[in-house]
């Protein structure tokens, strides 16, 4: 069977919809040729020497694994030269990421967490990418691109999209029109389209979060969970299910598939922090693929899109996923 390529989706897209300018179209290309070759890394596993761990600790105060930082490195390097970009940032860098006066500078920003779910690479369990891309602010082209040039709402984004490096390589993005989902054919290397205007499904019995944390968890958050644990003859009067992958790219591509709700919810831990997930490169461009695919995603009384960024690291709590069951959790934040 003859699949559509990623280019040509694009194409077809830019036709369909002046959103989609060339500049817009390269960078995503881009994004998803050094998706290849991090997928590429992540297969070779002990072969290609980048398993384990690195000395280093970055921003968020995690041990960098080996490929953590490759993946930065190979989005860096893949983005720098293309002229598409006016910057750059990351979960592994603590600033923004300038794009070299050697090369020209473009008016989109691009915001990815490289490597997701890195306590799973030692264990060959699915890791993925994610990826955001905002437009720099008006007048941003006569000047350097400043951190505050980043903070925009979600809803602001332009793109997003993420990689999932498992039993099949995928590509799911959006633009703004829906969301497809994209199959590497390894031989080829192409981006071949499996998938188009997906939808999730609007119910669920399947809940997604880390149960070990529950001690920790606000109130309403534990009373949800103690409600879907009493399954039928409880509250909600269904059996529900539990998954946990610890990488977000994966039960976010499990709800994607089948429906579900993903929570990782604030935590008495770190009081302070709305959560462990990043706002910018986790929560928002996950949230932007979710509400594309007719799911909702809140941090438990608002929408994440809406949401004001103040700092480029900034945490968030996370519960996204079929659109009937986050108004049931949302209830259970409005009382
Ligand atoms: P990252 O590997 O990019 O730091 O993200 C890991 C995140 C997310 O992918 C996953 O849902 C969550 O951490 C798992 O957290 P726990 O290990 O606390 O379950
Ligand atoms: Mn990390
Ligand atoms: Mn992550
Ligand atoms: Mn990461």
């Amino acid at each position: 069977m003859k699949y559509k390529t990623l280019t040509h989706y694009l194409v077809e897209q830019q036709r369909e919809h002046q959103s989609i300018d060339p500049e817009l179209r390269l960078l995503l290309e881009i994004v998803a040729r050094a998706c290849k070759s991090i997928g590429h890394a992540v297969g070779k596993g002990a072969l290609g020497g980048v398993l384990g761990s690195l000395g280093s600790e970055n921003v968020q105060g995690e041990i960098q694994k080996k490929l953590d930082v490759l993946s930065n490195d190979i989005l860096l390097e893949a983005n720098e030269w293309g002229g598409h970009l006016a910057g750059m940032a990351s979960e592994e860098m603590t600033t923004i990421h300038r794009i070299p006066n050697r090369y020209p500078k473009g008016e989109y920003l691009l915001l990815f967490d490289p490597l997701d779910g890195s306590s799973n690479i030692d264990v060959n369990v699915s890791i993925g990418t994610i990826f955001s891309v905002l437009k720099a602010p008006a007048g941003a082209e006569g000047r350097d691109i400043e951190e505050a040039d980043f903070l925009q709402p979600g809803s602001r984004q332009v793109a997003a999209g993420y990689a999932i490096y498992g039993p099949q390589t995928m590509l799911v993005l959006t633009t703004g029109n829906g969301v497809a989902s994209f199959t590497l054919d390894r031989e080829m290397g192409a981006w071949c389209l499996t998938g188009e205007n997906i939808r999730i499904p609007e119910d669920t019995k399947e809940f997604a979060i880390n149960m070990s944390n529950m001690r920790h968890w606000a109130p309403e958050m534990r009373r949800y969970i103690e409600d879907c644990l009493a399954g039928q003859d409880g509250p909600l009067g269904k059996n529900y299910n539990m998954r946990w992958i610890a990488s977000m790219v994966s039960d976010v591509h499990r709800i994607m598939n089948r429906g579900g709700v993903f929570m990782y919810p604030w935590d008495a831990r770190e009081p302070e922090k709305a959560g462990k997930l990043r706002l910018m490169y986790e929560a928002n461009p996950m949230s932007m693929l979710i509400e594309q695919a007719g799911g909702a995603s809140i941090d438990g009384t608002q929408r994440i899109l809406d949401i004001q960024p103040e700092a480029l690291h900034q945490r968030v709590s996370v519960m996204l996923g079929s659109k009937n069951e986050i108004a049931r959790i949302a209830e259970y934040h409005q009382q």
